[in-house]
């Protein structure tokens, strides 16, 4: 089986004409079978930007992007569709719907396969909260949650459908230290177990020690990938 994410030269620039600006230069990444990889650096250095597009939630320009044996560059809208139904997202602020239940909120991750019957789909959202130690929480709303807590649910949601591949954005960016380590060290253990592969950015030095690698990204490129330890 190839890398689940082959990145050659994807360069990427947002507006047209002279407001043409270039923010991604000729990144070239590969992320392995069952690897954890850490994209660091500054703020507007483009992490968000490749996350994207790796993500399949904005069209490529150039380059070549294989992602879990689909390449991205030209592809069509409904190849990218059914691209992102197997990659589980996190984001920075958790992106759960408030007038849902934590339950139905993973839940709802399970919906887009269309195979899995309601209550199938409400008794594996539970199984996943309780992985991420919220059994008792499972039904409240996330109102009722920490922010923690709520992440954890995130984190549920990601995994319950058993994706190819996790992407995750600034994931600990709006919690304390403790319940940040905890989250994504909560993620790490998860995906491990299944062998699913991490692409995690942040630029919170505190949770480095999840990766097996770290890459470094300034203006647009890839400037330097060291091994964690
Ligand atoms: N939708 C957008 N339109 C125009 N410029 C953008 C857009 N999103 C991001 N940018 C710019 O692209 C650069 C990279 O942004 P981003 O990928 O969000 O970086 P990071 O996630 O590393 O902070 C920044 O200069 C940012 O201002
Ligand atoms: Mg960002």
């Amino acid at each position: 089986m190839s890398a689940p994410v082959i990145l050659q030269e994807v360069s990427f620039a947002y507006g047209q004409g002279e407001l043409r600006r270039l923010v991604l230069r000729e990144v070239n990444l590969r992320v392995e079978a069952g690897e954890i990889v850490i994209l660091t650096g500054p703020s507007g250095s483009g992490k968000t930007t490749l996350l994207t597009l790796i993500g399949a939630l904005r069209a490529m320009q150039q380059g070549s992007a294989r992602v879990l044996g689909q390449e991205l560059l030209g592809a069509k809208e409904a190849a990218r569709v059914a691209l992102r139904r197997r990659i589980g997202f996190i984001f920075q602020n958790h992106n759960l719907l408030g007038y849902l239940t934590a339950r139905q909120n993973v839940a709802m991750a399970l919906e887009l396969d269309g195979r899995t019957s309601e209550r199938e789909r409400l008794a594996r959202a539970g199984e996943m909260l309780a992985a991420v130690g919220l059994a008792e929480h499972a039904d409240k709303r996330p109102a009722q949650l920490s922010g923690g807590q709520r992440q954890r649910v995130a984190v549920a949601r990601a995994l319950v459908a058993n994706p190819g591949l996790v992407l995750a954005d600034e994931p600990t960016a709006a919690l304390d230290r403790a319940s940040g380590q905890e989250v994504v060290r909560l993620l790490r253990d998860l995906a491990r177990r299944r062998g699913t592969p991490i692409l995690l950015v942040t630029h919170d030095p505190r949770i480095l020690d999840i990766a097996d690698r770290i890459v470094h990204m300034e203006d647009g490129r890839i400037v330097e990938a060291m091994a964690a330890g």
